[in-house]
């Protein structure tokens, strides 16, 4: 081990050369702000890796005060030595604290703690994506003005380095798109779904006792948190401001047991897609479920996990795998964040890695495409009358606006129905040449009720 004499760092190994303890200068003292399933993570995982932590930061990592709404609540994390309080304004106020962790959620009173914490030159590292994608452009340039860090990898895909690895392992491509399940709670609902056919209700009920959800679980189950995880990697990869409004989000609960069957009979997985995707004229932006071919790694990652495909010119296409969300996969992110904070505390602020990977003074205004403009295949089912013509009067109306099938499969009548499931599955086409496409088969006597799309994706090496 090299030890830095300058900051009084001693190492000291026992008889048998493998435990080393060290007598470090002066901790670098914490603030936390909430407690509750990523808040006890990081107690845990700093207490439990403390040595490990130390020897890589330079300094122990202390946490001197954090705060919670109920103190009497029993917390799985060991808080003695650590001076608990229900006001996060005073933690934040803390002139002993040099780094607030804010692990609350949600905007407010998150903003307003995060902004007054800056004001007082205290760096901070939160995982709140809802906070950093809408309020992220605002935080940021505060933080720049003050000179302080905001680290924010745990706010996306949990305890996957995603955050680094794009603004730092990256930094010498230029990205082309990147594909993402990232949503923790979406995934295990979808997964547990198709492989043991159990309720949403009842698998959305596990997540939130696991801790996985967000305090709003329709945040999860609507594709809202999905896309603010997408909004901040976009950002990171074009260098471009936090455009969460500008997102197209779509979530799972439209999804059907039917659906998933009949595209696995094809061929495919229906998994919940972040992707954004730089394209003549401007940046795709968009969260929904996907198809996505069985083959694709990516197709096979269940439950929990989260996985994101980021392809730049020079790397080719990579893969980031791991935990979506949790205790200690998320606290993991949180106290990565800190090492780099308690690292660089004395680097000087025009040298640090950009907040958004790219020089702030150099975002590029590349627009966001609206919905209709992005280019992506289909799968359409529709409920049609049993008798002659009726593909012939849906292969009309999509060949008239240029829509080209990959395949039809035309399925058995459900019981005491009159009416077929068809399910199409069509080549790349803009999404408003579908719209009119759907519109239109709508209005047709033999198609019953409306057409379910789900958007498809090959995810192939060279789609650029
Ligand atoms: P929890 O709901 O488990 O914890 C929130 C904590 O904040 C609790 O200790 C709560 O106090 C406290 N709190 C809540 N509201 C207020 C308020 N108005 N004022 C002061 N304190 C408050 O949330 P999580 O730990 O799950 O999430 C925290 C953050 O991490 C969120 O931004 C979330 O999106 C993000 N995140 C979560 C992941 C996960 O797997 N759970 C993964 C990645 C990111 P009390 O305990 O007394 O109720
Ligand atoms: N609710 C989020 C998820 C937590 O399920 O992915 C991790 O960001």
């Amino acid at each position: 081990m090299s030890v830095s004499s300058e900051k009084k760092l001693h190492g000291r190994r026992k008889s048998d050369g493998q435990d080393i303890s060290l007598d470090l200068a002066k901790p670098v003292s914490i603030g936390i702000l909430g407690l509750g399933t990523v808040g006890c993570g990081t107690v845990n995982v700093l207490a439990r890796n403390a040595e490990e932590i130390a020897r890589r930061a330079g300094r122990r990592i202390e946490i001197m005060q954090a705060s919670a709404r109920d103190l009497n609540k029993k917390r799985p994390c060991p808080t003695h030595g650590i001076k608990l309080v229900q006001d996060p304004w005073d933690v934040v106020r803390n002139p002993d604290i040099e780094v607030i962790v804010e692990l609350i959620g949600g905007t407010d009173p998150a903003r307003a703690l995060i902004r007054e914490a800056i004001a007082q030159r205290k760096h901070v590292v939160t995982a709140n994506k809802a906070l950093i994608a809408t309020h992220g452009n605002e935080i940021f340039a505060a933080a720049q003005k003050r000179g302080v860090m905001v680290a924010f990898e745990a706010a996306v895909a949990g305890g996957i380095p995603i955050i680094k690895a794009v603004r730092e392992g990256l930094t010498g491509n230029r990205i082309e798109w990147l594909a993402g399940i990232i949503n923790g709670t979406g995934n295990f609902i979808l997964t547990e779904m198709r492989e043991k056919g159990r309720d949403f209700d009842d698998v959305l009920a596990e997540a939130q006792r696991l801790g996985y959800a967000e305090a709003d679980p329709t945040f999860d189950i609507e594709g809202i948190d999905a896309a603010h995880k997408l909004t901040i990697l976009a950002a990171i990869a074009f260098g471009i401001p936090l455009q969460f409004d500008k997102a197209y989000v779509e979530g799972i609960s439209r999804i059907t047991r039917e659906d998933v069957m009949y595209a696995e009979e094809l061929g495919y997985c229906i998994k919940h897609l972040g992707i954004a995707r730089r394209v003549d004229g401007g940046v795709e932006l968009r969260v929904h479920p996907t198809l996505i071919p069985n083959r694709r790694i990516i197709a096979n990652v269940d439950g929990v996990m989260n996985a994101v495909l980021v392809k730049g010119d020079a790397v080719g296409p990579t893969l980031f795998y791991g935990a979506g969300a949790g205790a200690d996969p998320t606290a993991s992110a949180v106290v990565a964040d800190l090492v780099d904070v308690v690292r660089a505390l004395t680097t000087d602020p025009n040298n640090r890695v950009p907040h958004l990977a790219f020089q702030p003074d150099a975002l590029s205004d590349l627009p966001i495409l609206p919905m209709e403009q992005v280019e992506t295949s289909y799968y359409l089912r529709m409920r049609a009358d049993d008798r002659p013509g009726v593909l012939a009067d849906v292969t009309r109306i999509l060949g008239d606006l240029g829509i080209s099938i990959e395949a039809i499969l035309q399925k058995e009548p459900h019981e005491d129905e009159s009416v077929v499931p068809i399910i199409i599955l069509t080549h790349r086409i803009k999404e408003e040449y579908m719209n009119a496409a759907i519109a239109q088969i709508e209005t047709l006597d033999v198609i019953a009720g409306s057409v379910a799309r789900i958007r498809l994706e090959h995810l192939r090496r060279d789609w650029i």
